[in-house]
């Protein structure tokens, strides 16, 4: 199977913190790639360069056969990346399918500003809304399309931020952390929710947890980093059974 996104020896400094120390890493097609480890050892970095929002001291970063090292972020999302963070950034005044609507505008840009005939303008919308109300269809969201946003729960905010992400008909989509601070049963109903949208829509994942007992079942392959490194790759159950792992998670 090929490679969707493939990172070359990447390293990224912060002053004198070594946060990316030579990762290579890649994410298959239609899989569910994850990242461990310990607070502070690169994970968000990692995504950060991916993302374009950092770029890289050196290494590389490809994404479908092209080099997309150091590139701005807003030409890596119109390439198919999206990412969600660690903390749901949404309008909370606003309802459910107008937070899918407002990204697909700012996606618009200048063809929806310059937008000359009423026509074709309003037929785009109706495409949208369209959009957006099939998105919160396969979310089970779609019951709550008219609620303002600060009326759900934790864990229905980090679902329309994926179905916010899949406005723009992304690729890729890296997540930082999707279950964190969700119940048990939210947090399994979330990871049900990203097995699906990956087979139903064709989609890969690059996903930063911290809660293997829930994430772990669900994803493909997986790499635990320390201090900057990949220590450790592999299924799931290769990597738990790697006794780097678990120095790096309980201290050496
Ligand atoms: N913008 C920044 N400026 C300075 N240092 C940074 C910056 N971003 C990250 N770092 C440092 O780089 C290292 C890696 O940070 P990173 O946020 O990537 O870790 P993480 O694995 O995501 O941790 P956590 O699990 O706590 O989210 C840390 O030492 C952090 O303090
Ligand atoms: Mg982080």
């Amino acid at each position: 199977m090929r490679d969707l996104l493939k990172t070359e020896n990447v390293k990224k400094k912060f002053g004198g913190v070594i946060a990316l120390n030579g990762v290579s890493a890649s994410v298959k097609k239609r899989t569910l790639t994850m990242i461990i480890g310990p607070n502070g050892s690169g994970k968000t970095t990692l995504i950060n360069v991916i993302s374009g929002i950092y770029k890289p001291d050196e290494g590389k970063v490809e994404y479908n056969g092209l080099d997309i090292t150091g590139k701005p972020p807003h030409e890596i999302y119109k390439m198919g990346i999206v990412r969600t963070f660690q903390i749901p950034l949404l309008f909370t005044n606003l309802t459910v399918l107008e937070n899918l609507l407002v990204a697909a505008r700012i996606n618009e840009g200048e063809r929806f500003l310059n937008a000359i005939f009423k026509t074709k303008w309003l037929k785009r919308e109706e495409e949208l809304v369209e959009k957006a109300y099939r998105i919160l269809e396969l979310l089970n969201l779609d019951h709550l399309w008219n609620q303002p946003v600060f009326k759900l729960s934790g864990g229905q905010m980090k679902l329309i931020e994926i179905g916010r992400a899949l406005m723009s008909n992304p690729r890729l989509v890296l997540m930082d952390e999707p279950i964190a601070g969700v119940n048990p049963k939210l947090a399994h109903e979330i990871f049900d929710h990203i097995v699906q949208l990956k087979n139903k829509l064709s989609l890969s994942f690059l996903i930063v947890e911290h809660r293997l007992d829930v994430a772990l079942r669900y994803v493909n392959y997986v790499y635990a980093m320390h201090r900057g490194k990949i220590v450790a790759e592999g299924k799931p159950e290769e990597v738990l059974e790697n006794p780097e792992v678990s120095k790096a998670y309980l201290g050496e």
